[in-house]
């Protein structure tokens, strides 16, 4: 199978109450443990590309390890999608460039220019065969040189859904309800504590999905920053001397729920990170004297590729849907 765009992915997750995991990949060995993981379970799943991967490891380097992902699970649609992408430049390059999707993500400017940028977009990728994310809403944390300071982010007003979706021609639309970017959420002024002394963070707003699913029939919904950041994770960094206090994400349960609503795709990326990180630590701290890369990049990979099993089973429901 070539590598497929989102339309009709989107339509049965819409349909069958799941959603499709959209990954972040920089390098080789996250490429590989997302696409182990999606071909194991018969899943379809989403490579998204930022702007920050695209500068670290060069476009040609990132398409080809996902054409080479599409060569080794010939069995599953891949999309190759690039995540925040901030002008019409950036999303001309990767539509021209081989990707099958792209994000243009105007969301913290004005209504009215996001509308004219997206919809520019829009017209050169649909002339191409190429889909388009658009974005009403600002989370808060970081995303490429994006900060959104806690507290300044805004929900997305359901009100203004269908003006846009219609004005813009764009083919899904990734919403603000409470998630964010990043590892640290939430700050702990903002969580509650459970009997263990875990932070819980605030209930995402299903209200204001609830609302744009009413006005947007059919239409797939984007939720970005839905790591959850998994504690055993973030004890693993700590206890093998990271030091990253009162990180929390989004609970799982939550992202099930929005799965099983209108949310047709689903962004992780924290948790990659975190999941590597950890287990590269660890692997140091177990091993002082090893210095080879296919030795600690090894284990990495697999807790990649187990979080990412995880995630399709228990969060997105996208396993045999291939
Ligand atoms: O939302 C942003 C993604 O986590 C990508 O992060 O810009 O550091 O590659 P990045
Ligand atoms: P996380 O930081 O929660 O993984 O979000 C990733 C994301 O939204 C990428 O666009
Ligand atoms: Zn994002």
């Amino acid at each position: 199978m070539a590598l497929v765009t989102s339309t009709e992915m989107f339509k049965k997750a819409y349909h069958g109450g799941y959603a499709i995991g959209a990954f972040n990949v920089n390098n080789m060995e996250i490429v590989q443990g997302i696409t182990e993981a999606a071909d194991e379970l018969k899943s379809p799943v989403i490579l998204q590309v930022s702007k920050g991967a695209r500068a670290y490891a060069n476009h040609t380097f990132l398409v080809k390890l996902v054409e080479a992902a599409v060569k080794e699970h010939p069995d599953i649609p891949i999309v190759l999608h690039l995540d925040h992408g901030d002008s019409f430049e950036l999303c001309k390059d990767c539509i021209d460039g081989g990707f099958t999707s792209v994000m243009i993500d105007c969301s913290s400017k004005p209504f009215e220019e996001n509308i004219a940028i997206t919809k520019q977009v829009v017209e050169y990728a649909h002339a191409h065969g190429v889909v388009v994310e658009a974005e009403l809403g600002t989370l808060a944390g970081i995303e490429d040189e994006v900060v959104v300071e806690s507290g300044k982010e805004s929900y997305t007003r359901p009100e203004e859904v269908e003006e846009f979706v219609s004005r813009t021609g764009c083919d899904s639309l990734a919403i603000a309800i409470g998630t964010s970017h990043g590892a640290y959420k939430f700050t702990p002024e903002q969580c509650t504590r459970n009997a263990d002394g875990i932070l819980v963070p605030p209930p995402l707003r299903f209200d204001v999905l609830e609302e744009v699913e009413k006005r947007l029939p059919e239409f797939p919904i984007v939720l970005h920053g839905s790591s959850s950041v998994p504690q055993e994770f973030v004890k693993m960094v700590n206890t093998y001397g990271g030091a990253m206090p009162d990180a929390v994400g989004i609970p799982e349960e939550q992202l099930r729920k929005a799965a099983q609503m209108a949310v047709c795709k689903i962004n992780i990326d924290s948790d990659i990170r975190l999941a590597m990180t950890g287990n590269i630590r660890k692997y140091f701290a177990e091993h002082p004297d090893h210095f080879d890369p296919r030795q600690y990049l090894k284990p990495a990979r697999q807790a990649v590729k187990d979080m990412v099993a995880h995630k399709i089973v228990d969060v997105l429901g996208s396993n045999g849907k291939a």
